[in-house]
């Protein structure tokens, strides 16, 4: 369907490289498409803190209890940042938590998959955080401004998460016969997972065409899927870990991997909340809301008393 002359002079700003900010006119498909995307993208941290969280207390020594504890402050922020971003759009904070509390909106597939040994913290750190680096580091050039700002202060935190993540696991595979057998085992269960993170095959995105048309998905899906395969093999096998891929092989006409696909079926489950932890997840977030209570309304009330007082 033909554009209006609005329409048109934006998607001119936008093939121009111009950053789009928050006072500018914008068409309200690409407002509530930055809402969704930006909005699941700050669920995402918040709730990725629940894997991890979960092992802060159960940390091997206590310099990985600290770095484990500094990563899981690290996405609370990045969290903030992104809810920050998204209300610029002209949402609050309050709605967002509640569409992902009602299940309305979505976080990333990854976090309900269970943790459930000190291996999967090395391996969530490699590959999750690996994963979200190379999703992100594109999205520092979107065409939104206060998303793309929000990227860099982001992206350059993901490095160190990565790096832990990958000095953890390297650890137990160059360690004891047990422990090696424990990084295997993490990378058996995280690799598929890790690589639905990028989202459907780019014939399935419904999504893509018209975000790659607005610069707010600067690659496609499956490009960055590739580019975490090409980039991620050679680590596992500098640990002499092995991709559980019977089918991966370097294609050296493409320069690339060829790699199996994951089980999109069950990424569609796990999506639509059908997932190992999906529950979990949910309620913890449900009971954080709830037990928060006390302290919203005490601010809220302190902040009230002041404003009264300031009045009298
Ligand atoms: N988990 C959950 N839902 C997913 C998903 C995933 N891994 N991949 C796709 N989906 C959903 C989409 O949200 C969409 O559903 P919706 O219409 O209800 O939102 C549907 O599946 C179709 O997928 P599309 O590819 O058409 O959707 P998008 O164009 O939005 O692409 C995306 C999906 C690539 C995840 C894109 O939204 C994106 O780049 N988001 C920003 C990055 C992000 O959210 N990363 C989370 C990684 S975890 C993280 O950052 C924490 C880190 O610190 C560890």
């Amino acid at each position: 369907d033909e554009m209006t002359p609005e329409e048109r002079a934006f998607q001119d700003r936008i093939d121009r490289g111009d950053k789009i900010e928050p006072k500018d006119w914008m068409p309200e498909g690409y407002r509530q498409t930055l809402i969704r995307q930006i909005g699941q993208h700050a669920h995402s941290e918040i709730v990725g803190q629940l894997p991890e969280g979960n092992w802060i207390t159960r940390a091997p020594t206590l310099e990985r209890k600290a770095i484990l504890l500094a990563k899981v402050q690290d996405e609370a922020g990045h969290g903030l940042y992104l809810y920050c971003a998204a209300e610029t759009l002209g949402v609050s904070r309050d709605e967002l938590t509640e569409m992902l509390l009602d299940g309305r909106m979505k976080y990333s597939s990854i976090f309900n998959y269970p943790t459930l040994n000190w291996a999967d913290i090395g391996a969530v750190g490699w590959l999750v955080d690996g994963a979200a680096i190379m999703n992100q580091v594109p999205l520092q050039r979107t065409s939104y401004g206060p998303y793309a700002r929000a990227m860099v202060r982001i992206c350059k935190e993901e490095s160190f998460h990565q790096r832990q993540g990958y000095d953890a696991i390297r650890k137990m595979a160059e360690g004891t016969p047990e422990q090696r057998r424990m990084a295997q085992d993490a990378l058996n269960r995280f690799w598929y997972p890790s690589l639905m993170m990028f989202g459907p095959s780019d014939k399935e995105s419904i999504h893509s065409a018209q975000s790659m048309a607005w610069k707010i998905k600067i690659n496609t899906n499956d490009e960055l899927r590739q580019k975490f395969v090409d980039q991620t093999v050679p680590q596992a096998e500098y640990l002499g870990l092995t991709v559980p891929d019977p089918d991966l092989k370097w294609n050296e006409d493409r320069g690339q991997f060829d790699f199996s696909e994951p089980d999109w079926s069950e990424f569609f489950e796990v999506i639509k909340g059908n997932g190992p932890c999906n529950t979990d997840r949910m309620a913890a977030r449900n009971k954080a809301w709830d037990d928060g209570k006390w302290v919203r309304e005490g601010l809220l009330a302190h902040g009230e008393k002041k404003r009264t007082r300031a009045k009298a």
